[in-house]
């Protein structure tokens, strides 16, 4: 039998770590053979709360499930962690200024990257959800020099999906029929998704997502405004944010992060930029990666037209933006 793989979800008690740790614990993260041993944790005012999710995860019975441990202390709650999701943060709250907000959360991750570096497993994986996810992945990653920069990711798979989504609903084909679209940058409004790779299996081979469509405009203006914009959209809709896709996309990164891509298909993650694409290197943006034997790789050589190159550049600027409100918050 495997030994179990830990995994932390911090910010458990929250929205989207209620939708995610029953992921985990039935497999959809590391596979159906794998078991698991939730690390959860979340603040003091949320220990109640967290408890009853622990109470849960029990009655839940899972089968792959052969641990919890659910804490208020980071220390605890990161040691011997294979996998980190990190998912708590700090909310902007009405009235709150950027850089209130920018404050709070880089000090949360600032500690966080120590307790990561003191206690998890070597070769820890982090995956960062909270927002501003880019940025507090970069942070995370300057405060804990000894994690290597491979293993600090942020989560644009979501917004990856989103894409997949809208393509398939507009084609009506099968969502997994659809691939190799791009998150270029920031999960933030100014990412780039971009279609001009992906392409749709059909009975006459893959043929090109714009090509089919052949809705220029439609590509070019609606679809990439619903993909930047779908947050607000079911923030509008359920009077909450997206949770259920959030965790099932963190489910999927992860996965192919350890398990690996198939065979000629792509995956949007965030990762530490080495200044492919012309991309300035030392910001954590979205790319093309594909996934082997636990090491992602970006994609290198796919051409970029002008229109592009200009939205890539657009999320890189607000990046290098943010890192500099950052350094600015710790001064
Ligand atoms: P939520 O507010 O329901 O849950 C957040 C949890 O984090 C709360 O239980 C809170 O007590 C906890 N928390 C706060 N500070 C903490 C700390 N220092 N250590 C541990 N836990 C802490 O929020 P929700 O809806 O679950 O979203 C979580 C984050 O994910 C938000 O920042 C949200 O903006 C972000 N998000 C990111 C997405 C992405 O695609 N990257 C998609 C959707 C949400």
């Amino acid at each position: 039998a495997k030994e179990p793989v830990r995994v932390l979800v911090t910010g458990a008690a929250g929205q989207i770590g209620y939708a995610l740790v029953p992921m985990i614990a039935r497999g959809v993260m590391l596979g159906a053979d794998q078991p698991v041993i939730l690390h959860m944790l979340d603040i003091p005012p949320a220990a109640e709360a967290l408890n009853g999710v622990k109470m849960e995860l029990v009655d839940a019975a899972f089968p792959l499930l052969k641990g919890i441990v659910a804490s208020t202390d980071a220390a605890e709650a990161c040691k011997g962690v294979n996998v980190a999701v990190m998912v708590g943060g700090f909310p902007r709250k009405e009235g709150m200024e950027r850089k209130d907000v920018m404050a709070k959360n880089v000090s949360i991750y600032k500690s966080q990257a120590s307790a990561l570096e003191q206690h998890a497993a070597p070769n820890c994986k982090v995956l960062v959800v909270a927002n501003p996810a880019n940025t507090n992945a970069l942070i995370l990653k300057e405060f804990a020099p000894s994690i290597p920069e491979k293993n600090i990711s942020c989560l644009t798979r979501l917004d990856h999906n989103r894409a997949l989504g809208q393509i398939s609903e507009r084609l009506s084909v099968q969502v997994s029929d659809v691939k190799n679209v791009i998150i270029w940058g920031n999960h933030s409004s100014s990412q780039y998704p971009d279609v001009n790779h992906a392409t749709v299996k059909t009975p006459s081979g893959d043929k090109s997502v714009r090509e089919l469509v052949a809705d220029d405009a439609w590509l070019n203006g609606e679809f990439i405004s619903t993909v930047q914009q779908r947050g607000a959209a079911i923030i509008k809709a359920r009077k909450l944010s997206s949770a259920l896709s959030a965790a099932s996309s963190a489910c999927d990164h992860i996965r192919d992060w350890v398990l690996g891509t198939p065979e000629g298909t792509w995956v949007s993650m965030g990762v530490y930029s080495d200044g492919s694409y012309n991309v300035p290197a030392g910001i954590i943006y979205s790319f093309p990666v594909t996934c082997k034997d636990g090491e992602w790789k970006i994609v290198q050589g796919l051409p970029i037209d002008d229109a592009s190159r200009q939205k890539m550049d657009a999320t890189a600027a607000e990046l290098v933006e943010e890192k500099a409100l950052a350094y600015s918050c710790l001064a």
